[in-house]
């Protein structure tokens, strides 16, 4: 029971919500801004719409594999939470909810390189594809 506490403070201490300029700034400095042809509007947009910027989001599925992070990577093709089967495509583990995102910005470069490209994310087919995406970088000076 402390030790469960304790791995909560911890997962308290380190997530983060992050701003959507903050955010924009982040994924540019990491050379998402035209990744596969997305815009960096369209990173934020589909950021936005799968975990609101909060680094702690996580989904269950209706298959039991779980969505984690600000990208919302999957458990059964993306990384390895140790508990569903997995094709682990990024070759890392789940633990994507810490203020660090730079594994789950890899890993959505990963995402997006297979055929289906960006349309990988309900997010963007359901918010952003065919939205004015620039509306998610205005103001951001990016
Ligand atoms: C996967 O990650 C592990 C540990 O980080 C590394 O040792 C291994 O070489 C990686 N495998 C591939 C296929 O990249």
């Amino acid at each position: 029971m402390r030790a469960l506490v304790f791995l909560l403070l911890v997962a308290a201490a380190t997530a983060k919500v992050f701003e959507q300029c903050e955010l924009a700034r982040t994924l540019k400095a990491a050379g998402m801004d035209g990744y596969r042809g997305v815009s960096l509007g369209g990173w934020v947009c589909v950021a936005k719409w799968e975990s609101s910027y909060d680094t702690a989001a996580t989904h269950p599925n209706r298959d039991k594999s779980r969505d984690y992070g600000i990208f919302q990577i999957n458990s059964r093709y993306w990384c390895n939470n140790g508990v569903t089967p997995t094709s682990n495509g990024c070759n890392i583990s789940c633990d994507l909810l810490t203020d660090d995102i730079s594994d789950s910005i890899t890993c959505a470069k990963r995402v997006v390189s297979d055929p289906r490209g960006i349309r990988a994310w309900v997010a963007w087919r359901k918010h952003c594809h065919r939205e004015d995406l620039s509306q998610y970088v205005a103001g951001c000076g990016v």
